[in-house]
């Protein structure tokens, strides 16, 4: 039994995470301050979990722990692109924090950044004057919080770590779905969104033309891989991509979710969101070479799980 720290941990992945930690015997004390996840995600193991409703900012604690997950971010488009400057002094002051609980009792330390790091600007080779519009990894726009709270996350979290000796890895998660996403927002993920408007036999709608592509890796193949690292006993690599290399373009993706659904929903092609990337695509290489992970469960497997699950909850406006 080891004891683990889930900064986090009442959101969609840190929920699911928490479920296996407990299920695997251990102790576990989440960390949230409830501004997206909810006590809902975690009710089935609430009674055998400690739950500390704090920012990470200012998480006062004693504990000693093995270790540390720590994703505690704004992490839907709908909430980052309203909340910038949350996002930016969160992955700040509140990674510094929990850095600072790790070095008290020297845990291992996950960082969840995120596939936003590679950026999705095609960098011209003759841009020759600096316009200050210009940017090679875009800046001063309403999505730029996002990926460069990740960027600076990990450089963070790399030179905390190696000053004080800490065993870090920094995970790069490219888009996981599962039960327990959030259904409240109307712009942010896909797949929650189509299958709720499926739900509902409302028009699944469209950013773009839908040819942008997106690589979907579901949350217990996303875990899997997590928890195998942790079988480690130390860390070969200090970044690793987790995801699923196979990718569908988003029109494909409304066709399967119309199938699920055994509905003839229409679709509609709405505005292209601006500075939204046009493909994400893992390489998943390193993983697969270095634990033997590769996801299993195929897109429309999962896909129907979380349909059901939204049909029978309902109840999501
Ligand atoms: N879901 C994905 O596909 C994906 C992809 C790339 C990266 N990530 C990263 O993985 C992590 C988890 O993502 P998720 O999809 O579960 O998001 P989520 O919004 O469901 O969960 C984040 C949790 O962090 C909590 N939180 C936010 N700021 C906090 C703070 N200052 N103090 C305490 N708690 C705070 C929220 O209340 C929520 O419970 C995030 O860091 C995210 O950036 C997720």
């Amino acid at each position: 039994m080891k004891k683990y720290l889930v900064a986090g941990g009442a959101g969609f992945i840190g929920s699911h995470l928490v479920e296996r930690l407990v299920a695997e015997g251990n102790e576990v004390t989440v960390v949230d301050n409830l501004c997206t996840g909810s006590l809902e995600n975690i009710s089935a193991v609430l009674d055998k979990i400690i739950f500390v409703e704090s920012d990470i900012c200012c998480f006062d604690t004693t504990e000693k722990y093995d270790t540390i997950f720590h994703l505690a971010s704004i992490a839907n488009p709908a909430d980052y692109v309203i909340l910038p400057l949350n996002l930016l002094s969160d992955v700040s002051f509140g990674t510094h924090r929990l850095l600072e609980v790790a070095n008290e009792c020297k845990a291992r330390f996950y960082y969840f950044s995120s596939s936003e790091v590679y950026g999705h600007q095609m960098v011209s080779e003759f841009f020759s004057l600096s316009e200050e519009s210009y940017s090679s990894i875009g800046l001063l726009h309403e999505r730029s919080p996002y990926f460069i709270s990740k960027m600076f996350g990990e450089e963070f979290v790399k030179a905390y770590s190696e000053m004080n000796n800490l065993d870090y890895i920094i995970i790069r998660p490219f888009n996981i779905y599962g039960t327990k996403m959030d259904l409240k927002s109307q712009y942010g993920r896909v797949i929650p969104n189509f299958l709720k408007w499926a739900s509902d036999s409302a028009p699944l709608k469209i950013n773009g033309d839908g040819r942008q592509t997106r690589s979907f890796c579901y949350i217990n193949d996303f875990l899997d891989a997590v928890l195998l690292l942790e079988t480690l006993s130390e860390f070969q690599y200090s970044v690793v991509n987790i995801g699923n290399p196979d990718s569908i373009s988003i029109l494909n993706l409304a066709k399967c979710v119309q199938s699920i659904s055994h509905k003839n929903i229409e679709i509609l092609y709405e505005n292209k969101v601006e500075h939204e990337p046009c493909w994400r695509k893992p390489d998943i290489c390193r993983i697969n070479q270095w634990i033997g992970w590769y996801p299993k469960t195929k897109l429309e497997c999962g896909l129907k799980e979380i349909y059901e699950w939204i049909q029978k909850r309902g109840d999501y406006y």
